[in-house]
C-alpha cells in the first residue's frame, strides 16, 4: 500500500468512465494498473487509471468534481493500492459497459442492464457456434415497469442501440386513435416484416425489435371492466396475445414493453411462453443520481461552464426520491436559472457573446432550480 498526494487536474472529463485518476506514465507503482483503489475518508473507491505526462510524478490527479464527490482534499495524502487482479474485480457489467459504453447515456442501471443483457440478449449476441447447438428458445422479450421518468423508454432505446436495430415504437395510447377494427390490423402488421424476413431468410434474418411503450394501454387487464371502449380493448389485447403466441415460429423478433402501471396489465401477457421477464426500474439511489447528474453536467464541465462552488453531494442529497428525469430537468433548470440571473444582474436583455462566454452555472442556480422542482414531486 502506498500513500499518494491528491492533486487536481482539469485535463479532461473522460467520456467513458465515471471515476478515474490520472497518473504519470513513469509512475512505477501504478502506471501498469488498470484500476486502483483509493481509501477515501468514508469508503474504498475504485478508479480507472489514465496515464498523462502532465501529472506530477508520484501524485494522483483527479478532477475537482471527483475530489468533491469522494471528499478528497487537494494536496492531502491518501492510501492507494492497485486492484489485486483486474479480471476478478471486473463485473459482467464492467465488461458489457466497456463494449457498449452505456454509462455515458444512462445512469445507475448496472444491475438491470446486466440482467437484460445476461438473461435476454446473450442468446442473440453470443456466437451461433454455441447457441445453435443449444436449441433453447430465445427469450421473446421483457417488460420494464416503474414510476414515470425512471428511464424505461430510454433503456428500451439503449437496448436497441446495443443490438444495432432500429425498433418499431408503438405508443400504447396511439393504437386506439384509428377506426374500429383498424387497431387489431395495426398490431398484426407490426409483426409482418419479421414474418416476411423469417420466411425469406430463415436463420439469417435480421432481428426485429418492437417497443410497446406504455403497453398497459394496449394490454389492459380484461378483468377490469366498465369502460366504454372495452370491446375494442379486449380485441386488441387478444390480437396482441395471438401474435405473441404466433412468435413460436419466429426467431427473429424481440418485444420490449414499458409500463408505469404493472397492475393494470392483463396477466395473460406475462404467462410462461409469452413475456416472462418482468423487470422493475427503481427510483435511483444517491450513487445512481450522481451518475445521472454526471451525464447531464458533462458538457458544462467539459466546457468550463460549471462553477467551482457547485456542491454535488448536497445536490444529490436534496434530490432524494427524484427520478432520472427530475435530475435531467434539474440541470436544465439550473442552466436557465444562470441565464436569468445573468440578465437580471446585467440589467439588460442583450448580453454580448463575450459576456455570455464567461457565465458559469453556480451552486445558487442549482438551489434555485431545486426549490422549484421540489413541489412537483
Ligand atoms: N437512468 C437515467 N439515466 C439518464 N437519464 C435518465 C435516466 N432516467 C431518466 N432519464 C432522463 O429522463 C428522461 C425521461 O425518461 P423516460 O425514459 O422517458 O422515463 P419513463 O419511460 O420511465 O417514463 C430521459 O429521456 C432521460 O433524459
Ligand atoms: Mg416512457
Amino acid at each position: 500500500m502506498e500513500k499518494r498526494t491528491v492533486i487536481q487536474t482539469s485535463l479532461y472529463y473522460n467520456e467513458k468512465v465515471t471515476n478515474y485518476v490520472a497518473i504519470h506514465p513513469e509512475d512505477d507503482m501504478f502506471s501498469k494498473a488498470k484500476l486502483v483503489e483509493i481509501f477515501t475518508p468514508y469508503d474504498v473507491v475504485e478508479f480507472e487509471v489514465i496515464l498523462h505526462s502532465t501529472v506530477t510524478l508520484g501524485a494522483i490527479a483527479l478532477n475537482r468534481f471527483q475530489r468533491k464527490k469522494y471528499h478528497l482534499k487537494k494536496y492531502r495524502s491518501y492510501f492507494v493500492r492497485c486492484c489485486s487482479s483486474e479480471k476478478s474485480s471486473r463485473t459482467l457489467f464492467d465488461i458489457i459497459n466497456e463494449r457498449f459504453n452505456f454509462k455515458t447515456k444512462i445512469g445507475g442501471m448496472e444491475s438491470v442492464l446486466e440482467e437484460i443483457v445476461g438473461d435476454v440478449l446473450l442468446s442473440r449476441l453470443y456466437p451461433q457456434s454455441f447457441t445453435s447447438k443449444t436449441q433453447i428458445n430465445k427469450p421473446r422479450g421483457f417488460l420494464l415497469h416503474g414510476r414515470p421518468g425512471t428511464g424505461k423508454t430510454l433503456l428500451a432505446r439503449t437496448i436497441c442501440d446495443i443490438l444495432d436495430v432500429t425498433p418499431k415504437v408503438i405508443r400504447g395510447p396511439e393504437i386506439f386513435s384509428c377506426m374500429l377494427g383498424e387497431s387489431e390490423k395495426k398490431i398484426r402488421e407490426l409483426f409482418d416484416d419479421a414474418r416476411h424476413d423469417q420466411k425469406v431468410y430463415g436463420a439469417n434474418s435480421k432481428l426485429h425489435v418492437i417497443i410497446f411503450d406504455e403497453i398497459d394501454a394496449i394490454c389492459k387487464n380484461r378483468a377490469h371492466g366498465g369502460l366504454v371502449r372495452d370491446t375494442v380493448h379486449n380485441n386488441v389485447t387478444a390480437q396482441l396475445l395471438a401474435e405473441i403466441d404466433g412468435m413460436v415460429y419466429l426467431d427473429n423478433i424481440l418485444l420490449i414493453g414499458t409500463t408505469n402501471f404493472l397492475e393494470e396489465i392483463d396477466p395473460a401477457l406475462l404467462r410462461p411462453g409469452r413475456i416472462e421477464t418482468v423487470i422493475e426500474i427503481k427510483l435511483p439511489d444517491a450513487t445512481a443520481r450522481s451518475h445521472i447528474f454526471d451525464i447531464y453536467t458533462k458538457a458544462l464541465l467539459r466546457n468550463g461552464a460549471l462553477n467551482q462552488d457547485v456542491n454535488i453531494n448536497n445536490i444529490i442529497q436534496r434530490t432524494e426520491g427524484m427520478t432520472g428525469s427530475h435530475v435531467e430537468r434539474l440541470v436544465r433548470m439550473a442552466t436557465h436559472a444562470a441565464m436569468k440571473r445573468d440578465i437580471t444582474e446585467r440589467n439588460k436583455f442583450d448580453v454580448t457573446e463575450e459576456e455570455g462566454d464567461i457565465l458559469e452555472v453556480c451552486n445558487r442556480d442549482f438551489s434555485e432550480a431545486l426549490s422549484k422542482l421540489r413541489p412537483q414531486l
